[in-house]
């Protein structure tokens, strides 16, 4: 059966941003959160979004319109059950994650495909989580979904060859480049870049440079569009923390330990852009 609706869950930065692409593409969108207002400032995020591809006049008024009127915004994970695919981009937290798909199991219709935009977490055992494993897959997005062309498509042990092939085909139906990995902790995407997240803030708790000489070594010396430090703060430092114990749990080598300064800003609640404050300060 084709795709035609999808639930995202979630309604954050991932979140909206699935929501976004998704319903430019052509795919009828039911977005869902468990707090009423993330999930309004999350359909504003999107609508300010596509405002600005108006002004750019890159998207006509008519069809701005047209793509918002397809996402509805839903305060139930019953409205899951007339979907072809839910998108789960929630908290990076198996317990969380877990009980999610334990009840989409229950609602969903047979041919739903269960994906998880999890960063980092064993897809095998969120599908375990579920009787039909082979339904559940990672579809991880990079932050901001609507720029960055990767999408990385995870197999589970179980995952069926029919299931990989239709979320090949809605990565590319979206514009995305979809790539396959294997299921192993931080699969390739953050086994690569998240201990260079941690190895800068472990140079910053050393005291070996300042946030901004870090950050500009990185842009100016290796090309890259943001600084280590600046990129933590612009993915959410929970996300890097979970991220960072997901890899040291799963392989339990110490060279994965987070940075004791990580865990103490998670701590304050100092998140990053999300909260308005992370290593820097966001107005
Ligand atoms: N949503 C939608 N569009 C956005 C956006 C957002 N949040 N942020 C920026 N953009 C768009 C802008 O509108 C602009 O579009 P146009 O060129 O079409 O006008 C374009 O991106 C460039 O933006 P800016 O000129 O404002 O700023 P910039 O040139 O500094 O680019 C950036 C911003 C694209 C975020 C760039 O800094 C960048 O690529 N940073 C690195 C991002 C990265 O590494 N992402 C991966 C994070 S890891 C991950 O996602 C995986 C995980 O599991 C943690
Ligand atoms: P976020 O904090 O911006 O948003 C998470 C949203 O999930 C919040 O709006 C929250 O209210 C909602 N939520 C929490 N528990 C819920 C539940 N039980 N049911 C429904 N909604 C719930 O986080 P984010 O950065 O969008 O990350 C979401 C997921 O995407 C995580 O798994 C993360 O690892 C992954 N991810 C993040 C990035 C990134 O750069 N931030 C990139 C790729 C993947």
């Amino acid at each position: 059966m084709k795709v035609r609706k999808i639930m995202v869950i979630g309604a954050g930065q991932m979140g909206a941003g699935i929501a976004q692409v998704c319903a430019r593409a052509g795919y009828e969108i039911v977005l869902y959160d468990i707090n009423p207002d993330n999930l309004k400032s999350g359909l504003n995020g999107i609508e300010k979004n596509l405002a600005r591809q108006v002004e750019k006049k890159r998207l006509s008024t008519e069809d701005r319109v047209s793509i918002m009127a397809k996402i509805k915004g839903s305060p139930a994970l019953h409205d899951a059950a007339d979907v072809d695919m839910v998108i789960e981009a929630v908290v990076e937290n198996m317990n969380v994650k877990r009980d999610i798909f334990s009840q989409l199991d229950e609602l969903v219709q047979d041919h739903t495909i269960l994906a998880s935009n999890t960063s980092s977490l064993p897809i095998t055992e969120i599908a375990a989580a579920t009787d039909r494993p082979e339904n559940v897959i990672g579809m991880h997005f990079m932050n901001p979904v609507p720029v960055m062309k990767l999408v990385e498509i995870i197999r589970g042990l179980a995952t069926s060859d029919e299931v990989y092939k239709k979320v090949e085909e809605v990565a590319k139906a979206i514009g995305k480049v979809p790539v396959e990995v294997n299921d192993f902790p931080g699969f390739v995407s953050n086994r690569i870049l998240m201990p260079m997240i941690n190895e800068a803030i472990y140079t910053l708790y050393e005291g070996v440079a300042t946030k901004e000489a870090i950050d500009e070594v990185i842009k100016l010396g290796m090309n890259h569009p943001m600084g280590p430090i600046e990129l933590a703060d612009f993915i959410g430092l929970d996300t890097c923390l979970f991220v960072m114990e997901t890899l040291h749990e799963g392989f339990g080598d110490d060279k994965y330990r987070p940075c004791p300064l990580l865990r103490k800003y998670v701590k304050a609640g100092w998140l990053g852009r999300k909260t308005g404050r992370g290593f820097y300060l966001y107005s």
